[in-house]
């Protein structure tokens, strides 16, 4: 197969990509993939140090990228993000929404501080990030954002009542934001991603958690976070995904396909 062929389906020159939690573990592999495929990187995370370590790590692989603090907690600072996106090249073709927290307690144990927090960042976040973004695309003539679900977007998983309301929200969300836009160029989809390990999630995976999951997964291994990048180039495409908005894609394992 020729490069100049996979170069045409796939590459993204002279595209600006967002990443909101890109200096975390999916959201670094997600920007990665982005900067191998051409596109100029905009690293958004809560502090200069995390995103600063991304960026550093995108310009060794060769790729061009930049950076911007962001706190989806508010609506000003994802629109300051906007606008220092556009300084790159007047244009943000490409919005991934990968922040997000998680709260593991029993339902009795969880509290109302839990639930606002996780659904504050993981989906009104989404909410607020995909409204400030889809005007842009929607007046420069287009645009694809790719919102990161989970398993729990389909399914409840035990002690992350919070998250799993979330995650079922943004494909939600996500599949409504694909219908209002779909003649006026903005694509919407969402990645569901299975178990990596990662920060957010350590301190819940206990030995009997990791034996469930393991249970559970056909392919009886924990993904890895540079497994999501085919997903998403697939997604974010404006060749090879452009007939392609308002579903999602599993990246699990098999998890959401099995039923022992
Ligand atoms: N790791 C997994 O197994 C897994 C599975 C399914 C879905 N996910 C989702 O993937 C995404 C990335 O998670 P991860 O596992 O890489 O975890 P991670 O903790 O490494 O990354 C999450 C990132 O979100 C950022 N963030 C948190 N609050 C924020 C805020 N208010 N504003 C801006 N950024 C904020 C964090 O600083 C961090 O860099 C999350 O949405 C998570 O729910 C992860």
């Amino acid at each position: 197969m020729s490069t100049n062929y996979l170069e045409h389906l796939f590459g993204l020159d002279g595209q600006t990509a967002v990443v909101i939690g890109g200096a975390g573990v999916l959201g670094g592999a997600l920007c990665a993939g982005l900067v191998e495929a051409g596109a100029h990187v905009v690293v958004a995370d809560v502090t200069d140090d995390c995103c600063k370590m991304r960026v550093k790590a995108l310009e060794e692989l060769g790729g061009k990228a930049s950076f911007c603090t962001v706190d989806v907690t508010s609506r000003k600072s994802i629109e300051n993000l906007l606008s220092e996106s556009l300084k790159v090249s007047g244009r943000t073709e490409i919005l991934v929404n990968c922040a997000g927290v998680n709260a593991g307690t029993s339902f009795l144990d969880a509290t109302d501080a839990d639930w606002d927090r996780v659904l504050t960042i993981n989906l009104r976040g989404v909410f607020q990030a995909c409204q400030i973004f889809a005007r842009h695309m929607v007046e420069k003539g287009g645009g694809a954002i790719v919102n990161i679900g989970s398993v729990t977007s389909h399914l409840p998983l035990s002690r992350v009542f919070a998250y799993s309301a979330s995650k079922a929200g943004v494909l939600n969300l996500t599949r409504n934001i694909a219908q209002e836009f779909g003649t006026q160029g903005v694509r919407a989809n969402v990645i569901c991603p299975g178990f990596f390990p990662a920060e957010q999630n350590r301190r819940l995976l206990d030995q009997t958690r990791i034996d469930n999951i393991m249970h559970g997964t056909p392919m009886r291994r924990f993904g890895e976070a540079e497994e999501l990048v085919g997903a998403l180039l697939l997604l974010v495409s404006p060749r090879a995904g452009s007939f392609i908005t308002g579903t999602h894609i599993n990246v699990d394992g098999g998890f959401t396909a099995a039923w022992f």
